[in-house]
């Protein structure tokens, strides 16, 4: 659908004033893409028939691009340190592949590079904007940087669905809903794309957890993961038609997904027609057999037991004509993604210029909009500019904002301000780091109330924080549950007594404001006695500014929760992340010898994840997917079907400008109660105004997934229009026929 005429981000930076969001537009766009790559499909054709036996194994495999291995030979010289380097082919023109992380921006390479990037806000903070234009403009920018960096490929492209909110890379990801993750995902890879690189959607798929990452076994039906987490890949590679797809390191139903047959050549090459290439995750190769099941390119080779992808594989080729086919397709889909983003025409060379300041407005903007307002009585929120006697606690508040650990790991402009190990051995326990970006919300909340007398407090002290806090007009704590790659979280609870000392400032000043910085959901047994609450997420290189823009009302925040935050972990599929408590932690997170299989069997919850599983279990959240609050309020009427175009009338009814998002449900098909998100509009009102919207409605969340088909019996439908998956204001039933249909 596209509504004309209508401006997401009044005020805002730089968005165009038409909305494209509908499945129809995104066959429209996967078309236009496809009609692209058509040429450059048959330039890749023609190059492979010029290459030598001894070329056709140069694409298929490439290094780690960071010296770390003692007694390596020495970096290639036109490499760029990073996470991936696979050398080109002058004779032929073919560029050498350059490759950073990751979704986030350019991620900081153990230093190596010495430079700097700009670190957007999390993919969590991202995904509550619900602004595919934005999160597109978000990966124009960290495109940008890269290719002045010298990297022609970004790993970037992260979706896989939260299945388990202690899930350590979940702040990556963009959430737990298909059609939310994939739109979006689709957009940030246009967005990178559009810097005449590659962008590559990660990883495939049901990578749902950290702990024993490369051997724990995802058990799944095929309509389960066909109705979930693949679908938010498809709508991405539709939206966004990435270059690359980059397996991942679980197996699924018993295979490792970099050689799974099923993933690979039956789903994503042969049903769904993808014409690019899927590199494999670091490491995560298997065996040569994986050429056959699918996989194109061995990456970060040094990880592996053996490069398979190189002379094994020519040697493969040379006796059997199965093997070089397969060879040949390898090489095609490689230099069809390389030709189609135009990487030989107009290559990425490092010393571009970047306008920081320019692209760190980007990330704020994206903050602004991804905060999140949870909870806000009385309306304490927005503070009065004029306000006096404010306490802030917790957090390093003075110093800066949080950020996610691993490989997206974006170090900004003048360095972390802060960067705390966390002790532990082996190769691997800088990776753990806590580090925080400098942009203090202490700062910026100074500069929004300059009259106001700051105060801060560590938070150290419980005993210090509650009697400081009583003689405070109003106290604002600053709470933080790091995440990161390679590792999840025990428990739902915030870390180093945060709860505590929560519960007793607002226990000795009701005027407390609670401000999270988190990689995912948390408990707040303390929530009762808080006059406000915001996520903030891993607000990014301007988190301090976003999170006090939203604290003054400057921003109306309009983020809305892209995934449940729930009331307790037994509300949950799975007691505790499986495996969990019996194994070590570990990054690489490889069997250790004698370790028993790790099978997680995510049939369990199947496609119902989050606020869906919570639908079939009857659960209510502690805050229910999509929900946000904003400091105008909203009202939704006049719901219509049409087939599956929703026509509905959204309005202003408070005293100040301000943008929300309406969320469309499934809440019944002819086989019982159901719930899930077929469509959804992020849209800004002027107080006392009032807009008519039509959505079409995304079929396959209508659909059921049965034996290779989508299916949508012939039956009454039911649809509610909400502003989260537990506040649904109208409801509207429709007849639809029945319709199959293949990929
Ligand atoms: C991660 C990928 C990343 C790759 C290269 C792996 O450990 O799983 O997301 O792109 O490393 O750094």
């Amino acid at each position: 659908m596209v509504v004309k005429g209508f401006n997401i981000l009044r005020g805002g930076a730089v968005l165009s004033s038409a909305i494209a969001l509908s499945v129809a537009g995104a066959h429209a766009q996967a078309q236009t893409a496809a009609t692209g790559s058509v040429d450059a499909e048959r330039r890749a054709a023609e190059t492979v028939r010029q290459m030598t036996p001894a070329e056709k194994v140069i694409l298929t495999h490439g290094i780690l691009a960071l010296p770390l291995f003692p007694g390596a030979p020495p970096m290639p010289a036109d490499a760029v340190p990073g996470a991936g380097y696979v050398p080109g082919i002058p004779r032929l023109g073919i560029p050498p592949l350059r490759e950073t992380d990751a979704s986030l921006g350019v991620a900081y390479a153990a230093g190596m590079r010495k430079d700097n990037a700009t670190a957007l806000p999390s993919g969590l903070a991202m995904a509550s904007s619900w602004n595919p234009e934005l999160i597109e403009q978000g990966g124009r920018m960290i495109g940008g940087e890269a290719r002045a960096k010298g990297y022609n490929v970004m790993l970037a492209g992260g979706v896989n669905l939260m299945r388990d909110p202690r899930g350590g890379r979940n702040f990556e990801y963009l959430g737990e809903d298909p059609l939310l993750a994939g739109t979006l995902v689709g957009h940030a890879i246009r967005g990178i794309q559009s810097n005449r690189i590659i962008a590559t959607i990660k990883h495939f798929a049901l990578n749902g957890q950290e702990t024993g990452r490369h051997f724990a076994d995802a058990r799944i039906s095929e309509a389960n993961a066909q109705e979930s987490d693949l679908l938010a890949f498809k709508i991405g590679i539709e939206i966004g038609n990435p270059g690359s797809v980059m397996c991942a390191y679980n197996p699924v139903n018993g295979a490792p997904s970099c050689a799974n047959d099923w993933l690979l050549n039956r789903v994503l090459k042969r049903d769904w027609g993808y014409h690019g290439f899927v590199m494999s995750d670091w490491g995560a190769v298997p065996n040569l057999q994986a050429a056959m099941n699918g996989l194109d390119q061995q990456s970060g080779e040094q990880l592996d037991t053996e490069v398979f992808f190189g002379d094994k594989l020519a040697a493969a080729a040379a006796g059997d004509s199965a093997w070089s086919a397969r060879l040949n397709d390898m090489n095609k889909r490689i230099l069809t993604a390389i030709y189609a983003n135009g990487l030989d025409r107009d290559p990425a060379r490092p010393g571009g210029a970047i306008d920081y300041a320019a692209n760190a407005r980007v990330a704020e903007e994206v903050a602004r909009q991804g905060i999140v307002l949870l909870r806000n009585q009385g309306d304490i929120l927005p503070l009065a500019r004029t306000a006096q006697n404010i306490l802030v606690i917790g957090g390093l508040a003075t110093n800066g904002v949080m950020s996610g650990a691993g490989s997206s790991q974006v170090i900004g402009e003048g360095g972390p301000a802060v960067s705390i190990p966390l002790g532990g051995t082996g190769p691997f326990a800088s990776f753990t780091n806590i580090t925080y970006h400098p942009s203090s919300p202490f700062a910026a909340i100074q500069a929004m109330a300059p009259q106001a007398r700051l105060r801060f407090r560590n938070g150290r002290s419980v005993s210090e924080a509650r009697t400081e806090a009583a003689k405070a007009d109003l106290v604002i704590v600053f709470a933080n549950q790091w995440s990161g790659e390679g590792f999840d979280q025990a428990d739902l609870a915030l870390p180093d007594g945060q709860d505590a000392l929560i519960d007793a400032v607002a226990s000795a000043n009701p005027k407390t404001v609670v401000v999270l910085q988190t990689g995912g959901p948390i408990l707040m047994p303390w929530l009762d006695k808080t006059a406000a609450v915001i996520e903030a997420w891993y607000p990014g290189i301007r988190g301090g500014p976003a999170i006090a823009s939203v604290l003054f009302g400057e921003t109306n925040p309009a983020g809305k929760l892209p995934i449940t935050f729930p009331a307790s972990e037994a509300q949950l599929p799975r007691p505790k992340v499986d495996g969990f408590d019996r194994l070590e932690p570990d990054f690489i997170g490889r069997a250790p010898p004698g370790a028993a299989p790790l099978t997680v069997n995510y049939d369990i919850e199947g496609s119902d994840l989050g606020y869906r599983w919570n639908t079939r279990s009857g659960h209510k959240a502690l805050f229910p997917f999509g929900h946000g609050l904003s400091y105008t309020t909203f009202e939704y009427g006049d719901l219509k079907l049409k087939g599956l175009t929703a026509t509905f009338t959204v309005r202003n009814t408070g005293k100040r400008e301000g943008s929300t998002v309406a969320q469309l449900y499934l809440t019944r098909t002819p086989g019982g109660a159901q719930q899930r998100l077929a469509g959804f509009q992020r849209l800004s009102l002027d107080p006392g105004e009032s807009r008519t919207v039509s959505v079409k409605l995304e079929p396959r969340i209508v659909a059921d997934f049965a034996e290779n088909e989508w299916v949508i019996q012939r039956g009454n439908y039911g649809f509610a229009l909400g502003s989260s998956a537990e506040e649904l204001a109208q409801s509207a039933n429709v007849k639809l026929p029945a319709r199959r249909w293949k990929q």
